[in-house]
């Protein structure tokens, strides 16, 4: 291991899902200070504890809330003096055919997978560090479309157009990119694998399923200084299974 992220900061949330505590312990063994955000206190706690108490700091919170946002770059200003990088991985992926979906589900997703990564970025703005790189999680669904996740689907494309943007608006002080992960094997997609995992896996190339430890290290490739040419971007971790 390098280190890569030695006196780095970086801010993830929806921190103690399975791709984004995979993106901190891996950034944490390249020397990275995390500034973790996420709903329940306890499983932080865990992770944090993991990392080691003078280079994490954490707050439970719902991404949704303002607030939370506010919260989360104060701390890491207090904490450890700015943000290197920001990495808001906090989403919901819920199963509904579009002909059931009722208006709250539809306006959850949207707050949950977008409206809260404005609140976040906006937020972290003048706290960002000279050379401070943003990495969005979109998917393949950002792509393709996804039938019975059109809501899901719907703010995936508007974050991929989010980031196109940010990098042009941003630069050059900040890089501003995505990536699209495929099928990986996590909680989210319990459910799908279950239903259709055998197409989607005849589908794949590579013949699996991704993990969150090779997401992770996609998201830090454009995290960090690896990739300090790249902006607009975005990386398909997904085996082959869509491609661009
Ligand atoms: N797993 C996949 O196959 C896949 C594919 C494409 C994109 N992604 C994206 O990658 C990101 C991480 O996915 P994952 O598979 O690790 O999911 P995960 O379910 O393991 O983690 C999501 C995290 O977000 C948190 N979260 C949800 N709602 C929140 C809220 N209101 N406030 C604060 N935190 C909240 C959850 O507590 C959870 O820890 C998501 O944005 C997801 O859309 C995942």
């Amino acid at each position: 291991m390098t280190d890569a992220f030695g006196g780095k900061t970086l801010v993830i949330t929806g921190a103690t899902g399975a791709i984004a505590s995979a993106v901190a312990l891996q950034a944490a063994a390249q020397g990275a200070r995390l500034v973790l955000g996420d709903i329940g206190a306890e499983a932080l706690d865990a992770l944090c504890a993991q990392i080691g108490a003078g280079r994490c700091a954490m707050l439970a919170g719902d991404v949704r809330d303002p607030e939370n946002a506010a919260a989360l770059v104060a701390l890491a200003r207090t904490r450890f003096g700015g943000i290197d990088a920001l990495i808001p991985a906090a989403g919901i992926y819920r199963d509904r055919a579009f002909a059931e979906m009722s208006a709250q589900d539809w306006r959850e997703t949207m707050e949950i997978n977008l409206d809260a990564i404005f609140h976040l970025i906006r937020t972290a703005l003048p706290a960002l560090n000279p050379g401070a790189a943003i990495v969005n999680l979109t998917s393949i669904a950002a792509h393709r479309g996804s039938p019975r996740h059109a809501h899901y689907a719907a703010t995936k494309g508007a974050l991929l157009s989010l980031t196109r943007s940010l990098a042009q608006e941003l630069a050059p002080q900040v890089r501003v990119n995505a990536v699209s992960p495929g099928i990986i094997e996590t909680q989210m997609t319990r459910d799908l694998l279950a239903a259709h995992g055998g197409a989607l896996r005849a589908a794949t190339p590579l013949d699996r399923f991704g993990t969150a430890e090779e997401v992770a290290r996609a998201i830090l490739f454009l995290a960090g200084p690896a990739s300090s040419f790249i902006t607009g971007e975005v990386i398909h971790v997904n085996g082959g299974l869509y491609m661009d």
